[in-house]
């Protein structure tokens, strides 16, 4: 279903500086402040272009991923050059064309994490087709690293993910593994169902093929009272495109976001 996709990712955990810049964009660093996130880690890419056997090794032994490995599709990644120099992204290039796997990212002291924003950049093919729809990397957490995915569903202990998706026609959503209580299907910004995830805000924003995109996800974990207070925010291309609170991830707090899960 997926033809071509590019990624350059990036992590970012801010230090705080100040400044807006016009037509509605906020900086990342700012975005980072205002959610007082402190601190921050890149994904290494290599120096040189890499084809899948060396891609997927430089994967799994640079990109902490749980369980050591890929969890399918690593021949199907690729280290390439900017197919779009133009417009250009930070960093190295990795094509993919479905895999997935998921890049544990660690504190130093053993705290948890219960806010984190990630970003990077992605592009699609000038003639890539969106068929009916395709998942994009997010964020996932909680002990359980197998489920919350495929139709396995959380049940407030064990996992939650926030994946993006393309829809039809580009239109562009978060995915979202998560608990939906206090009547939360009903409300329109939200398109449920019992077998998968949950399509949070679907078409809040298009996805643009040719050139590169910037994708910001905020994820802060609900309070582990509990009370159904967590939040997601997106930004596409610097910009606000959805924000919704009231989230439910969690019923227990030995419970935190792990890091990056692309899929
Ligand atoms: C992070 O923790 C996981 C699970 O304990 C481990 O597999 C992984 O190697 C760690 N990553 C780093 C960079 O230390
Ligand atoms: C969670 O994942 C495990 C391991 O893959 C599986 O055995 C179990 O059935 C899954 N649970 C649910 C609720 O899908
Ligand atoms: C939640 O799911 C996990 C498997 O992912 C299971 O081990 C646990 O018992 C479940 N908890 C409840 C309350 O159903």
């Amino acid at each position: 279903m997926l033809t071509i996709l590019l990624l350059t990712l990036f992590f970012l955990w801010l230090l705080d500086t100040h400044c807006v810049s016009a037509a509605g964009q906020i900086p990342l660093t700012s975005v980072a402040a205002s959610f007082s996130l402190t601190t921050s880690t890149v994904i290494p890419f290599p120096s040189a272009t890499q084809s899948a056997s060396d891609a997927s090794s430089f994967i799994t032994s640079q990109w902490s991923l749980s369980k050591g490995h890929i969890q399918n599709g690593g021949s199907n990644v690729a280290f390439v050059d900017d197919p779009f120099p133009n417009s250009p992204a930070p960093g190295a290039t990795v094509t993919d064309s479905g895999a997935q796997w998921y890049s544990l990212w660690n504190t130093t002291d053993g705290s948890q994490f219960q806010s984190m924003l990630l970003s990077y950049e992605l592009a699609f093919d000038s003639n890539f087709n969106w068929v009916q729809g395709g998942k994009l990397p997010g964020l996932r957490g909680g002990p359980d690293v197998n489920n919350c995915s495929g139709g396995a569903e959380p049940n407030g202990t064990n996992c939650f993910s926030t994946r993006l998706m393309w829809r039809k026609y580009a239109q562009g959503e978060v995915y979202g593994y998560m608990l939906t209580p206090n009547n939360m299907c009903s409300d329109s910004n939200f398109i449920c169902n019992s077998d998968y995830g949950v399509s949070i805000d679907r078409g809040s924003f298009g996805f643009e093929t040719g050139h590169w995109s910037r994708i910001t996800i905020l994820v802060q974990l609900n309070n582990d009272s509990p009370i159904a207070n967590g939040n997601i925010v997106l930004y596409f291309n610097d910009v606000q495109a959805l924000s919704q609170q009231n989230l439910y991830f969690r019923t227990v707090n030995d419970f935190a976001i792990g890091g990056l899960y692309f899929s």
